[in-house]
């Protein structure tokens, strides 16, 4: 792909973070705007200080007015958008945040990429894309034998997270079919790596276990997710961003599916050998009572993906969760900081002297 602008939303957070890295890597233009909500954090984009190929803006998608002077000033190729609330539990907690960032932030932005879509020179119009990162989260819940998702699969969100991010899907579906902008939309399963915020399975399981704590499973440990290295999605993105049909969906996945109970016992026993604390790590498996609403199974179908864009997962999940163990041993100071809620404070600080 000839090297791009892209306009980059929640690009200090997970997913987003190691996509900025990687886009920039391969020659890519970015503009990163973030809010630098509590998932969000700028040291993740520390190796880019000073590269002019890295543009930080803190800021909100809900902000019209400034995503559109961002298009207008950077006439970006396309707009690649992450940002979002992304932990179910804190959705089912206070959801009003996910209604909020998911539905209206993505109706916003889509209003500000429609009104300078419309403005380009023909030429320009035909390369714009606007490529909307979304969850394998909105097809719902599978039982133990039914087929993965595949493209077609109704939509089925049962947590106030997932239903956020369908009526995003949809929203950018419409803009599609009603006024021709020209957006695609990836459906991925469940990332991890570096830079994953130790509120989610496995970033928090490795920082309990180092610590000592429990490490606390849902319900009976059975539930099963295809888990994906971070890389590997954001190579999918940028081979979507590349030669994704428009208007079309491409599910994303690992082809990998583990039950919780299986993944933290891995954790344990690469955590035995790499970092080991006197006593078996899976000494600290806990119970704990289920989420509410919980989806059973993931599986994700990437066939189109694979036949269409000649993308297929390059981790193997051995190698991927071992690189993640150690990414989370040698870098004990970017949880604590966020652990201890001191990064924020700084973060706050810092910007609000600067603005
Ligand atoms: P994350 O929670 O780690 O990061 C979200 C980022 O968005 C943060 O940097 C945050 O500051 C920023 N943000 C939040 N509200 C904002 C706003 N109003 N304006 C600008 N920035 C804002 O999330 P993630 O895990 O990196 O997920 C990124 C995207 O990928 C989300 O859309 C999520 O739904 C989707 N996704 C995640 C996974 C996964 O396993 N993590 C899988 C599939 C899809
Ligand atoms: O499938 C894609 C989705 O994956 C993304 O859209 C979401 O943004 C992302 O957060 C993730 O959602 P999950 O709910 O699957 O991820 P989480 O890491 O929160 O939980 C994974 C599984 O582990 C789930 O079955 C719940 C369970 N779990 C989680 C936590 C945090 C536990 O058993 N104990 C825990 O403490």
């Amino acid at each position: 792909m000839h090297p791009k602008v892209l306009l980059v939303t929640g690009g200090a957070g997970f997913i987003g973070s190691n996509f900025v890295l990687e886009a920039v890597r391969r020659g890519h233009k970015i503009v990163n705007l973030d809010a630098l909500t509590y998932a969000g954090n700028i040291d993740n984009l520390a190796s880019l200080a000073g590269n002019p190929a890295h543009e930080f803006v803190h800021g909100s998608i809900l902000d019209g007015a400034l995503v559109s002077n961002l298009l207008t000033r950077h006439r970006p190729d396309a707009v690649v958008h992450f940002a979002a609330e992304s932990h179910v539990d804190r959705s089912i907690l206070g959801p009003a945040a996910f209604i909020e960032t998911n539905i209206n932030g993505t109706f916003t932005l889509l209003e500000a990429a429609l009104k300078h879509w419309r403005a380009l020179p023909e030429a320009e119009q035909g390369n714009f894309r606007f490529l909307h990162v979304s969850t394998d989260e909105v097809y719902g819940s599978l039982t133990a034998d039914e087929p993965a998702f595949h493209e077609e699969t109704p939509y089925r969100p049962n947590s106030p997270y997932s239903a956020s991010k369908a009526a995003s899907d949809h929203l950018v579906r419409a803009y599609f079919h009603t006024y021709g902008l020209p957006v695609v939309t990836t459906n991925c399963s469940n990332n991890y790596g570096p830079y994953q915020f130790p509120e989610k399975l496995i970033p928090l399981m490795i920082h309990n276990a180092i610590s000592g704590k429990p490490l606390p499973i849902y319900g009976d440990g059975q539930n099963v997710r295809d888990w994906l290295y971070v890389a590997d999605h954001c190579d999918a993105i940028l081979s979507v961003l590349q030669a994704g049909r428009l208007g079309g969906t491409y599910n994303v996945g690992g082809l990998n599916e583990q039950k919780n109970l299986d993944i933290v016992n891995t954790l344990c026993e690469i955590l035995d050998e790499l970092h080991p604390a006197g006593a078996p790590h899976n000494q600290l498996i806990t119970y704990v009572k289920d989420r509410p609403g919980h989806d059973r199974r993931y599986a994700i179908d990437c066939s189109k993906l694979q036949r269409e864009l000649g993308w297929a997962p390059k981790e193997s999940f051995h190698t991927g969760i071992r690189k993640t163990v150690q990414w989370y041993l040698d870098n004990a100071k970017w949880v604590e900081k966020i652990v201890s809620g001191e990064y924020r404070e700084w973060i706050k600080g810092n910007y609000s002297a600067r603005n």
